[in-house]
This record gives C-alpha cells, structure tokens and sequence, in this order.
C-alpha cells in the first residue's frame, strides 16, 4: 500500500495501554508511504519507550517542550507546520479533555493548539471513563470543533471489563487516515453497486459459480468511500470483509442480486455492475441432494436477467457503468457493450489480465473513446476509474 505516499504525519501518544498498538500503528503509516514524527506525552512514554518509535519511524521522537533539538526551541511550533495531519492515538480522556477546553502544558497539548494542519484522534479508555458525560461532552466539542474522531470499539478491554472505550485497531485507523486525506470529487453522489461471483444451485449441496474473487468490485467501493461517495455493495459470496464505510448486502443467486437492486436503484446517482452474474442458471433446482445414477447427468439452464441492461433502461436510469471481461477482442466487445446496454462508461479487461488475483489492467470506453490505464494493483486501479468516473460527473 502506497496511500500515504508523500504525506507528513506526526503521531501524538498519550499515556494509556493502548500505547503498545501505536507502534503497530507506526509500522503500518511507514508502511503506506508516510512520514511519521512522533510526539508522546511523559506519561505515553511510561508505557512504550521513545526508542521504540523511533526505530519504527526512523525519526526523533519528541517528548518535551524544552528540546533544544530545535535550534530555535520551537518544536511545539515546528512539528506540525509540514505536517498533512495531527493523529493522536492512543488518545486518552485527559488529552481529550485538554484538547476540548484549549489547555496547552506539554509538548503534545501546545503543539496541538498550534497546529495548522487537520486533527484526528482514535480515543482508548476504561468504559466507564469513555461513557462518562464529562467525556462525551469534550468528545462533542471537539467535533465541533471540526477534530475527526475514530472510533473508539467495543469489546474487552486491558482491565478486563468489556464495553465500548477500546482503541480501534491499527489498521482500521489507517485506513479512516487514508479516507480522510482524499479528496471528495463524489460527495453527496449514492452509489448503488454489484460484486463478487454469483451462485446457482443445483441442489441444496451444489451449485455453479465463477472465479471472481469481488477484489475489483470491493476495490473500487473503498476508493468510491474515498471520493466521498455513499456506497451500497450488493455482494455475491466472496471471501472479503466490507470496506470501512460501505453497506454491504450479501447475496447469492443472479435473482437475489437482481431482486436487491431493484429493491434501492431508485435511491442511486450511479450504478455500477462489477459482478461477473451468472449468465445461466439451473431451470429445476432439486430440492434433495442429487444421487449419482446414470453415466451422464444432463443439467438444464435457463437465462438469467440481465441486472445492468435492466438498470440502463428505466426510464430515470443512473449514470450507469458497467465492466467488460473479455477473453479476446477486447475493444470491438467492450464498446459494443457500452452502445447495446446504453452504459455511460465500461471498463474493459482481458479475463488473463485481472480476474481472481491482486493486479489488473483495463481499458476504460467512454463516447470519447478507450482509454487505457497502466497495469496496477487493483488499489490504484480502483482509483483510477475513480478519478475517471469524477470527471465525467463534475
Ligand atoms: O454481457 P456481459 O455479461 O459481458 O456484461 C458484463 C456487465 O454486465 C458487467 O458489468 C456485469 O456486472 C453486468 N451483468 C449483469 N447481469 C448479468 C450479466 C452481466 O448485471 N446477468
């Protein structure tokens, strides 16, 4: 991952035990290409030593006002003035308490009262501590106050109590990070989408299906989170966890999918048809397992609907998109498809290029013409068309 590439980020650690998960934290923001300063109040060093993150950032770590580092002592001034964001995790009731009255008595206090960078805060605490309306009180003022909260979640907690107050993990910050430093070309824009394989039962222990993975399709629902988009995924069977932010409806057959469309295209500005639907299903689905008999077993099919021709042709149609994998012939099947199924945009690869693994490389159609983008991950892929579908709209 390479999101973070050529963003500052300092690092503010306050004293709780959730400490130890910053530095999982560190190694991940180095991870996705940022640059990491981390600044750690005296009672966050208590619980993880200042050398740990500083080999895991590769930069000095910051812990006192009074650092003659700075030749002009003013780190608390300096910190952030490069800086893309300020996140503070873990952020304790007290920082947060500080934070949301303006007081400014260490390093991470002032610096954080001098920024002029965005703040972000992943909070951890004791249940009680976190319920407290003293808390929640500072936590509301310091949303008004424009400071991103993340999270905190729910589950047991280091003092072996089980509630909400934990601090959200490492990665699930990174990646509120990630959303939160994009732009948001699609906001206010509800995207209604399809993913995944389709399954089509024989019998109640078999059925047909493809070998899409959904990487694509979730792929690009994270990066529409991302542009600021609304998204609905109306998902086949995949092995994938939802993206942050995403509302995910799982289906199987091409009618459930069909059926959950339906049932929400009215709401939608755009929709997109990453699934690979089956084109067929089985005409008499036994209601008992299939014993084995004859030789031969003669299966009949019979046509699914088309959901994105479907979609296309309401009379209030959304900007629809639609994906094209091809075996051969690429640029005659891929447009083809953008006139037959009346599709604003239709992105096109060869089947040998992208399905099932973690890479792609597609050709996006459009009634100006194909357009191809570099061989990617499905990451860069997904932002990509992103960026492509905003231009469109914008
Ligand atoms: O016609 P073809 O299956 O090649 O078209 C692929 C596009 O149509 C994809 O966007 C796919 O999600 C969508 N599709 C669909 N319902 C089907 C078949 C394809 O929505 N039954």
């Amino acid at each position: 991952m390479t999101e973070l590439t050529g963003k500052t980020i300092v690092l503010g650690v306050s004293g709780g035990i959730a400490a130890y998960k910053a530095a999982e934290l560190t190694r991940l923001l180095i991870k996705a290409g940022a640059r990491v300063h981390v600044v750690m109040t005296e009672n966050g060093a208590r619980f993880v030593t200042p050398t740990t993150f500083q080999a895991l950032s590769g930069n000095p770590v910051w812990t006192e006002a009074w650092d003659e580092r700075r030749a002009n002592n003013m780190s608390h001034i300096d910190l952030t003035r490069a800086a893309d964001a300020l996140l503070i995790a873990p952020a304790t009731a007290n920082i947060l308490a500080k934070l949301a009255n303006g007081l400014a008595d260490d390093l991470l206090s002032t610096l954080t009262l001098a920024r002029d960078c965005p703040l972000l805060v992943a909070p951890a605490m004791n249940r009680q501590m976190w319920s407290n309306p003293a808390t929640q009180r500072n936590v509301a003022q310091l949303k008004t106050d424009g400071v991103r909260i993340i999270g905190p979640d729910a589950g047991e907690q280091a003092c072996g109590e089980v509630g909400e107050g934990r601090m959200s993990e490492p990665a699930d910050i990174v990646e509120a990070l990630i959303s939160f430093l994009q732009l948001k070309p699609l906001a206010g824009k509800t995207v209604l989408m399809t993913a995944g394989p389709t399954y089509e039962p024989i019998d109640p222990v078999r059925g047909i299906t493809n070998i899409s993975s959904g990487k694509m399709g979730y792929a690009l629902a994270r990066a529409l989170v991302h542009a600021g988009a609304q998204v609905q995924l109306v998902s086949g069977p995949v092995a994938l966890a939802a993206p942050q932010g995403v509302e995910r409806i799982g289906v199987q057959s091409a009618r459930e999918m069909q059926q959950a469309v339906m049932l929400r295209v009215a709401q939608a500005d755009i929709f997109i048809g990453v699934a690979a639907v089956a084109d067929y299903r089985v005409a008499n689905v036994a209601a008992d397992k299939i014993k084995k008999t004859g030789d031969t077993l003669t299966l009949e099919l019979t046509r699914n609907p088309d959901i994105l021709a479907e979609v296309a042709s309401l009379p209030a149609a959304p900007f629809c998109v639609g994906f094209a994998a091809e075996s051969q012939n690429l640029d005659a099947y891929a447009s083809g498809k953008l006139t037959a199924k009346r599709l604003k945009l239709v992105v096109g690869n060869l089947v040998q290029d992208g399905m099932g693994g973690d890479t792609n490389q597609v050709v996006l159609y459009d009634a100006e013409g194909a357009h191809p983008l570099p061989r990617a991950s499905k990451t860069d892929v997904a932002a990509g068309i992103v960026a492509h579908l905003a231009r469109m709209l914008g």
